[in-house]
C-alpha cells in the first residue's frame, strides 16, 4: 500500500461514504442482520450505528489501518462487539458455516478478485445465511454505461481500485447466491455513473 492508499484514501472514503444521503441506504442494508456477522470492507465503521440489536458479533475485514482507527469513536459508542479479524475479503480467516449473516456496503467495487471474495462469503455463511448489500455498479442505462466505461480507468486510479462497471446482481448469482431482494436505482445527489445502486439480500443456498 502506498502513502496515498494508507494515509489519504481512508479519510476521503470516510467523508464520501459518510454523506447523509447514504444513511437510509445503510439502514436498509443492515435491516435483518443477526447473530454472527462478517462485514467485508469495514472501512471507518460507518455501518456500526446501523447494526440491529439482533447482531451479537461482527467480524470486520478491512485492509486500511487508518480506516480501522477512524472507526474507534463509532465502536466506543456501540454495544455491539466488533473484532477486526482480517485484511482481505478474498481470504477470510473464519471457519466454514460460521456466520449467520454478512454485510458489504460499497465494497464489491474495490476488491480485486470479487468472485473470490464472494466465494469466501459463501463458504463462511451457514446454509441459508444471507449477504446484505448495497453496492454501486454497472448502470441500467446504456448512455450511463458508456460514461462509466470511459471514466473507469481514472476512477480506479484515484479511488483505490474502485470499478464503475461491475454487474452486482450477476456477480452474486455467478457466485451461487440466490437473490431474495433487489432494488436497483440511482442514488440522488450524485452523478449517475457513480450512483447506480443495487441494494438487497442474497441467500447462500442450503
Ligand atoms: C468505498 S469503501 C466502503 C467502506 C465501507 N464499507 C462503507 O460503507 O463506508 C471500500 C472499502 O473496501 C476496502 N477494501 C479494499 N480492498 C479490500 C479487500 N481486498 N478486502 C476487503 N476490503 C477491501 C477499502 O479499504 C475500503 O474501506
Amino acid at each position: 500500500m502506498g502513502i496515498y492508499a494508507r494515509h489519504v484514501l481512508p479519510r476521503l472514503v470516510n467523508v464520501a461514504c459518510g454523506m447523509k444521503a447514504n444513511l437510509p441506504l445503510r439502514d436498509r442494508a443492515c435491516a435483518g442482520l443477526h447473530g454472527d456477522v462478517v462485514e467485508i470492507g469495514f472501512g471507518s465503521g460507518l455501518n456500526v450505528p446501523h447494526y440491529p440489536e439482533a447482531v451479537t458479533q461482527v467480524w470486520a475485514v478491512e485492509p486500511a489501518d487508518l480506516g480501522w482507527k477512524l472507526a474507534q469513536g463509532r465502536l466506543r459508542a456501540s454495544s455491539t462487539p466488533v473484532e477486526r479479524i482480517g485484511l482481505d475479503g478474498q481470504s477470510l480467516p473464519l471457519p466454514d458455516d460460521s456466520c449467520d449473516t454478512a454485510l458489504s456496503t460499497w465494497t464489491l467495487c474495490t476488491i480485486p478478485d470479487v468472485a473470490a471474495a464472494l466465494r469466501e462469503v459463501r463458504r463462511v455463511l451457514k446454509p441459508g445465511g444471507t449477504l446484505h448489500f448495497v453496492e454501486h455498479g454497472l448502470a441500467p442505462d446504456e448512455e450511463v454505461r458508456r460514461t462509466q466505461h470511459r471514466l473507469e480507468p481514472i476512477q480506479k486510479r484515484i479511488a483505490g481500485g474502485c470499478h464503475l462497471t461491475r454487474p452486482i446482481a450477476a456477480l452474486l448469482t455467478d457466485a451461487g447466491f440466490d437473490i431474495r431482494e433487489l432494488d436497483v436505482f440511482y442514488e440522488e445527489g450524485a452523478p449517475r455513473f457513480l450512483a447506480a445502486e443495487s441494494l438487497g439480500i442474497a441467500v447462500s443456498p442450503d
